[in-house]
């Protein structure tokens, strides 16, 4: 079933907790988590103590990104803080097999973001046993960019290689969704539609995911 995961990183973070619980309503299951080092992005976000005390206040899926330079440093952190979802970058990973790997031994889902200019070449000898594929529609680093149609092709060609191959990986899009690209994405094969901007610089978040939610549903039932 396509979904849409809210981006907290465009949430008020002086009142996260109001902000999780705007979209908890509409029947999620999943927030997205975006960590930022400052190093592989010129930007810096949140930590595992913040994972901790929101994992104490919701039970969504934490699906966090780590747009870090050194994942197998961090990835543990977010795990013990309570992520049930890694993504980690193909760009920065040294070792992706065991990276991943390691994730799923600690019982979460494992996941391989690509950046832009990464072409999927980089990740096909991990695609028999990631959990999903983190395609980037916009440059990593800031919410509220302009949606990158290109990576729309990676999306159907993910999509085409995990049919061929009988593979078993969600594939997530992350950067610029909003109403307006909802069903293009749906329709090229998405199954995880992060949202950020389009989500929590609304008047009404929940309404939001929702319309989106609908959006999403019609474009699966016209999929050709
Ligand atoms: C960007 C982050 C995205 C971002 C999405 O580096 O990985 O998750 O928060 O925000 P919007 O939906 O506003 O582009
Ligand atoms: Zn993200």
């Amino acid at each position: 079933m396509v979904q849409i995961v809210p981006s907290i990183l465009s949430a008020d973070f002086s009142r996260l907790g109001e902000e999780i619980a705007r979209v908890e309503s509409t029947g999620i299951n999943m927030l997205h988590v975006d960590v930022m080092d400052g190093h592989f992005v010129p930007n810096l976000t949140l930590g595992p103590p913040l994972v901790e005390s929101i994992r104490k206040r919701s039970k969504l899926k934490f699906d966090c990104h780590l747009m870090v330079e050194n994942p197998d440093l961090m990835a543990p952190l977010f795990l013990a803080a309570g992520a049930n979802l890694v993504s980690v970058h193909a760009e920065v990973a040294r070792n992706l097999d065991r990276t991943l790997h390691a994730i799923q031994d600690e019982g979460a889902r494992a996941g391989v973001a690509i950046n832009p200019a990464t072409p999927i070449e980089m990740i096909e000898n991990v695609l028999d046993f990631v959990d999903y594929v983190l395609v980037m529609s916009v440059n990593p680093g800031f919410g509220g960019q302009r949606f990158i149609a290109r990576s729309l092709d990676k999306v159907r060609r993910l999509d085409r290689i995990r049919q061929q191959g009988n593979y078993g990986y969600r594939i997530e899009i992350d950067g610029g969704v909003s109403h307006a690209n909802v069903a293009e994405i749906v329709r090229a094969g998405c199954d995880w539609l992060v949202a950020g901007s389009a989500v929590f610089h609304s008047e009404d978040a929940a309404a939001a995911v929702n319309e989106m939610q609908q959006i999403a549903a019609e474009a699966t039932s016209i999929k050709v």
